[in-house]
């Protein structure tokens, strides 16, 4: 296997006037594509009063009305669509929790560049000439699998196209086959882990060298956990369907600090989520995207729901955005204090005798709200044992002292919390509504 890395495209190395005076042309132009083409766009900027050629300077997006899943789903399926379906070479959606899917669309160019951008962030995470990368996120309408799969070929790497799920069998793949990469969801990652020690192979004797982890939020201390357990360097992949799919923005593997957002494609603004308003970089609020390059479905302004900050490049000259620790629908208000499933994930992973399965279950009593946090202990220690009650015990404590939440606690013996084979379903809600 050859050592030589490969080389960053040039755009990766812009100086940031070159990069917004790119940005600026390409906005106008998606601004006009989206106007011209798509009868629902033009519509809501019409409502708004305003046209594309309002558009002179990048911070003049802020003039445009805002774009969120309803109205997706409102076009359903593809009203939103700016060029004519037969002109589309791929379809992906997401399932959604109710009702209709979300559904996006790809002309071959965009499938183009969102492999650039894939092969970029698996560059970006450390891959090398000769790597061969164990793909276990989702195939099918879900954007997981089919875009970590055309990035990963595009790069000119050999791919295992595995999927979700006969955990077994991806251990026994990753074993014969000795690939250096996987991507995954780190719950699942979690899964795949266990699956390893079940079957007596101490999962750091891998072949396995990188992590490339998205889809799902997860802490840092998740991130050194993974690390340590499977001796490999974990990088944190972004991205959403709506916008494109994985690799909106990527963390590089010498910085580690927070996926860089590959902004020659996707314009970044933070807005407070409550007035609309757009904040400064380094304020936290939510993050909003615009597509600068997309053909079949121009994106402008989405409204993501996640929530972080931007931050300014250091592996690169493009900005970086917080990794993200929560997104507005996971949060939780337990008798008026905001909880984030991340805060419970960070103490959960502070206690050696609990291992990182768990969720947070809400019950209603009359007009309380419950949270139960359901946490496994680690490998060999029982759910009755002294040392297990005692760590409850602490992370009670803790989740009082920390986030200012009473919560109950309720152990269970290895296996008992439902394992992800995707995204990990983290906030179980039984409340009536
Ligand atoms: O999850 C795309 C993806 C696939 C990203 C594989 C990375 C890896 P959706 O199913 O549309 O797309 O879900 C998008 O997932 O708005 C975030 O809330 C969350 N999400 C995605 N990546 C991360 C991440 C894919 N790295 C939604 N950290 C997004 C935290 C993430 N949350």
């Amino acid at each position: 296997m050859s050592e030589k890395a490969f080389p960053l495209e040039p755009i990766e190395k812009a100086s940031i006037d070159e990069l917004r005076s790119l940005q600026l042309k390409r906005l106008q132009s998606t601004l006009h594509h989206a106007y011209v083409n798509s009868p629902v766009y033009r519509a809501k900027f019409d409502a708004a009063g305003v046209h594309p050629s309002d558009c002179k300077s990048l911070a003049d997006i802020a003039k445009f009305p805002f774009t969120t899943k309803v109205d997706l789903r409102d076009s359903y399926p593809f009203g939103l669509f700016a060029v004519p379906r037969e002109k589309c070479a791929r379809i992906h959606a997401s399932s959604g929790t109710t009702g209709k899917p979300t559904v996006v669309g790809y002309t071959l160019k965009d499938i183009d560049t969102w492999a650039t951008v894939v092969a970029r962030s698996i560059r970006a995470g450390g891959a090398k000439p000769g790597d061969m990368v164990h793909i276990s996120y989702g195939y099918g309408l879900f954007t997981g699998g089919l875009g970590a799969h055309y990035g990963a070929e595009k790069l000119g790497l050999t791919v295992v196209p595995f999927g979700g799920g006969q955990t077994e069998r991806q251990v026994q793949l990753i074993q014969d086959f000795k690939s250096s990469i996987i991507m995954v969801t780190p719950s699942y990652m979690l899964a795949i882990a266990d699956e390893f020690e079940r079957q007596g192979i101490d999962p750091k004797t891998s072949s396995l060298r990188i992590g490339i982890f998205g889809a799902e939020p997860w802490t840092n201390d998740m991130r050194a956990a993974i690390e340590k357990r499977m001796n490999i360097d974990a990088v944190d992949i972004y991205g959403l369907s709506e916008v494109m799919g994985p690799g909106v923005a990527s963390e590089c593997i010498e910085t580690k600090d927070g996926p860089t957002i590959w902004e020659d494609h996707f314009y970044p603004e933070i807005i407070n989520p409550e007035t609309g308003d757009p904040v400064a970089d380094g304020e936290m609020g939510e993050l909003v995207f615009t597509s600068l390059t997309k053909e079949a479905l121009p994106i402008i302004r989405y409204r993501t729901r996640d929530l972080t900050r931007l931050l300014p490049g250091t592996a690169r000259t493009m900005r970086r955005m917080e990794k993200i620790t929560g997104r507005s629908d996971d949060m939780m208000i337990i008798r008026g204090v905001n909880v984030f499933p991340s805060q419970i994930e960070e103490l959960i992973l502070k206690r050696p005798e609990l291992a990182p399965h768990y969720q947070c279950v809400l019950t209603r009593e009359g007009p309380m709200d419950n949270l139960k946090v359901v946490v496994e202990t680690s490998t060999g220690i029982a759910q009755d044992s002294l040392q297990a009650r005692a760590a409850a015990k602490q992370l009670q404590h803790e989740i009082k002292v920390y986030i200012g939440s009473s919560v109950e606690i309720e152990l269970r013996t290895e296996g008992g919390v439902e394992r992800s084979q995707g995204k990990a379903k983290r906030v179980v809600d039984l409340r009536r509504k």
